[in-house]
């Protein structure tokens, strides 16, 4: 197959859809790879590198997207992309089609094949495209809230770990997922006293087995954060409820309560916050304060880490663009129910439930479509 990465030109968005690596693999299987130039820099890697790795460097995004028959990209293609994508073409990437309509329509005009990151879905429910980018953002929230204890940062100026003689700083932890799970494991690794609340008592026992002595596990419920907010340094937002906005579970009220310098990181504001303060904020102007509190609501944490996140998110991403080079997605998608899922838009039709529901757009069944394609081979 054809594969085309090309530079991802979404504003601050540094990582790149293949690794040299990468190149390397789907070279191995006999397929012919092209890369933007300058498509890895923002990630640290260099053209010199894909070369080496047996990719052929294209000097224009228009050049990548003519030639190719799969483009893997890491965000959803930006209106200046719409016109360069033709009939057929697989586009193998995040999109969040439910967020955008003018995308999911520009998809469906072109008759492209959509196949997005975000619904890559696994027999037990898990989010296998998702997960990279949940233990990046998890890691980071304590990597974040820590700097932001510091006093010249506005914060309570708490070391996590204390010093030999003095106790260390107290951090509670909002959902015992991916995210809160890797932000307890930093916050723990650093000496600090760590409580992880989650609803699922499934979950906490889980936890609890498996955490090092200085992580505690309580119930989420809102008298236990309110006890719990007047004594923590920092708070990590972890929680998601699949499908639906975030619970408010610190309410405005309740900033009032907590010291000054408190920070808030709410990992969750993507998907509305579950801290009601919480508003979008960039990497550029990470942080607003609001009753002394500090909160820190990025979007796109990752994006901080490009070099961590793109190695994160190609080892994810690769076995599956690898099934869908070898087979062609109409087969890769009915040997593998995984990426079946990951099918949104194929030929000017939506496939996937959550998108036709969010635009009120009619739904055709996947099965439908695989059949149909089938067909049209023999
Ligand atoms: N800001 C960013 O850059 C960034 C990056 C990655 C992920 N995220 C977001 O982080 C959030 C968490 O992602 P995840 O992968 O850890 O999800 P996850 O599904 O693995 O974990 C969510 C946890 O929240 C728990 N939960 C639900 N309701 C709760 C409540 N009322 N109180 C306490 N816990 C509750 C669930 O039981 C679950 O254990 C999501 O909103 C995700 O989109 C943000």
């Amino acid at each position: 197959m054809v594969i085309g990465v090309p530079k991802e030109i979404k504003n601050n968005e540094n990582r790149v859809a293949l690794t040299p690596a990468g190149v390397t693999e789907l070279r191995k299987y006999g397929h012919v790879v092209y890369v933007q130039v300058n498509a890895g820099e923002g990630s640290g890697f260099e053209d010199e590198e894909y070369i080496a790795a047996g990719a052929i460097m294209l000097p224009t995004i228009e050049d990548v997207y003519a030639i190719a028959e799969m483009i893997m990209k890491v965000k959803e293609p930006i209106a200046s992309e719409y016109d360069l994508i033709k009939e057929n073409q697989l586009l193998f990437t995040y999109f969040h089609f439910a967020s955008s309509e003018e995308l999911t329509q520009a998809m469906l005009a072109k008759g492209a094949v959509c196949l997005a990151y975000e619904t890559v879905e696994r027999p037990d429910r898990s989010l296998p495209l998702l997960v990279p980018m949940s233990e990046v953002a998890g890691r980071m929230a304590v990597q974040e809230g820590a700097k932001y204890l510091e006093k010249p940062l506005k914060g309570r100026g708490i070391l996590l770990g204390g010093v030999p003689g003095v106790k260390p700083a107290n951090v509670l932890i909002l959902g015992g997922g991916i995210v809160g799970t890797q932000a307890a494991k930093m916050a723990a690794g650093l000496g600090a006293h760590v409580t992880i609340m989650d609803v699922s008592l499934a979950r906490l026992r889980y936890l609890s087995d498996i955490m090092p002595p200085n992580v505690q596990t309580m119930m989420s419920n809102e008298y236990n954060i309110r006890e719990m907010i007047k004594v923590c340094d920092l708070i990590v937002g972890a929680v998601l409820i699949p499908g639906a906005k975030a619970p408010h579970l610190i309410t405005r009220d309740m900033l009032k309560m907590m010291r000054a310098g408190t920070v808030l990181v709410d990992v969750a504001v993507d998907q509305g916050g579950c801290i009601e303060t919480c508003h979008p904020t960039t990497h550029e102007n990470p942080t607003y304060i609001i009753d002394d509190v500090v909160h820190y609501c990025v979007a796109n944490m990752p994006g901080a880490v490009p070099y961590t996140s793109t190695l994160a998110l190609t080892n994810a991403t690769l076995p599956y663009a690898l099934q869908l080079a070898n087979k062609g997605w109409q087969q890769a998608c009915r040997d593998n129910s995984d990426l079946k899922l990951g099918l949104n838009v194929v030929d000017g039709k939506v496939v996937y439930k959550g998108v036709a529901d969010a635009f009120n757009l009619p739904l055709t069944d996947v099965s439908t479509v695989l059949i149909e394609e089938e067909q049209e081979v023999q």
